[in-house]
């Protein structure tokens, strides 16, 4: 298969969080993808180890997802949602919020429709402070996120996002703060068997927060349960438990961005689920179609959706919303994914990988410049050391030798993220533990 030969041109294409100019020079381009494997465009397989962008939970190409979205492209292309609606959508609510995480005691079972994790998060945000203005609560317009957190590129999701290279350009929105980041190396480096043990204490920074701000003035706090686009940080012991009794003790909302972390990456459906903390909103992407159709929804709990069901009945409760809120392909991808996830038991699979997945990855920790492995459920996290006034240099040539050998990582600076999809074979996780071996001695 050769696809490059079709292209006449790169150029016009701008592409996203890339280095188009050194991408340009020399491309690496996927034409194919089938379980778990992508077809490079010269036409060596690449075993995915990044389910594509942490979405793609039950491997490439699955003909159920492919028949519902032609059955579907064929019945009813596009209908609004606006003042409107169509059964798929309604549907589609009623099998996710069937699973909604933390089950029927949490209660998060309202479901609001995005195209993507940045919506998500901008439409949580937005929820969260419509809440607070319906139960008489309008001085809270403060959004909290945490450093080293990745929430989208948003306008929301860069302010409370605490990635210092996709916030310095834009201006953010006025008040936000941050919580502290939980990496800490030194105490908890190559944490096995379990959360490491130092780090609860971070969560009492939404308490210096609150007495700085004033709590009247926080509407919620946003965290991933477990950061993964920052390089695999997982919370530490009772950390996530001290935030969620912080934030109800003050007033406000907890908000668990499980874009990565929703429909099983950790062995259970949701992070609520594994880590046994309720938030209050819960916003999702990625997995929610196996990345086949751009989908996101904000699971609310009921208690919140009611507070704003109020008002005269032909007044429009909530001004937000977009174009493509529901669209009927995008449901149905996602209930044909639904539909797999719980015929083959994905959501709770990577609990049953976990251990040799925790072993395969930790057999890397006598490799050269290797200072820390962080895994949880089926993903990991390898830190490297960087080389001296290079930070990323290292990472990056490890990820484009393993694409040459035949494996797709992610790396992002000096670490590498590893999120295969949930499918994989005890055998895959070997190839890939190895590919990755050879790949970081040569990079020595
Ligand atoms: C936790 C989290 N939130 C939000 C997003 C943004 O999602 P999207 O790229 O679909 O806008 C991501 C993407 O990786 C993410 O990891």
């Amino acid at each position: 298969m050769n696809i490059r030969a079709n292209t006449p041109s790169l150029d016009a294409f701008w592409m996203p969080f890339t280095a188009n100019r050194q991408f340009k020079a020399a491309p690496r381009l996927l034409a194919a993808a089938e379980g778990m494997y992508y077809t490079s465009d010269d036409g060596r397989r690449v075993l995915d180890g990044t389910a594509g962008l942490w979405c793609v939970n039950a491997g490439h190409g699955r003909r159920r997802i492919t028949e519902a979205v032609e059955r579907q492209l064929s019945t009813l292309d596009f209908a609004p949602t606006f003042q409107m609606g169509h059964p798929v959508a309604f549907d589609f609510a009623q099998r996710l919020a069937a699973i909604a995480p933390g089950g029927e005691a949490a209660g998060l079972d309202r479901v609001f429709f995005t195209n993507s994790g940045s919506e998500s998060v901008d439409t949580a945000l937005k929820i969260a402070i419509a809440y607070q203005r319906a139960i008489g609560q309008g001085t809270r317009t403060r959004v909290i996120g945490r450093e080293r957190g990745y929430h989208g590129v948003g306008f929301g999701g860069i302010t409370v996002g605490g990635l210092v290279n996709n916030r310095r350009v834009f201006p953010l929105l006025p008040g936000a703060d941050h919580l502290r980041h939980t990496h800490d190396p030194a105490r908890n480096a190559f944490t096995k068997g379990g959360l490491p043990e130092h780090g609860a204490e971070l969560a009492d920074d939404l308490e210096r927060l609150v007495a700085l701000h004033g709590a009247e003035t926080i509407a919620a706090v946003i965290v991933e349960p477990m950061a993964g686009s920052t390089g695999v940080l997982l919370p530490p012991k009772g950390y996530l438990e001290k935030l969620r009794e912080i934030a109800t003790r003050h007033g406000i909302l907890l908000i668990f961005d499980e874009v990565i972390t929703g429909f099983g990456r950790l062995g259970a459906p949701f992070a609520t689920d594994y880590f046994g903390v309720t938030p209050d909103l819960v916003t999702t992407a990625k997995g929610i179609t196996n990345g086949t159709i751009p989908m996101g929804a904000v699971f609310a709990s009921r208690k919140m959706h009611d507070a704003l069901m109020t008002g005269p009945e032909a007044a429009i409760e909530l001004f937000h919303g977009y174009t493509y809120s529901g669209h009927p392909v995008a449901c149905a991808a996602g209930i044909a994914t639904l539909d797999i996830y719980a015929e083959e038991g994905l959501l709770t699979r990577a609990a049953e990988l976990a251990p040799h997945w925790e072993e395969a990855m930790h057999s890397l920790r006598d490799l050269p410049n290797v200072v820390d492995i962080r895994t949880i459920g089926l993903v990991a996290g390898i830190e490297l050391a960087s080389r001296k006034d290079a930070i990323g240099a290292r990472a990056y040539d490890v990820f484009v030798d393993c694409f040459n050998k035949g494996l797709l990582i992610r790396v992002t600076g000096d670490i590498i993220a590893l999120s295969p999809p949930l499918i994989v074979e005890k055998g895959q996780i070997d190839d890939l533990a190895s590919t990755l071996a050879d790949a970081l001695k040569r990079a020595a």
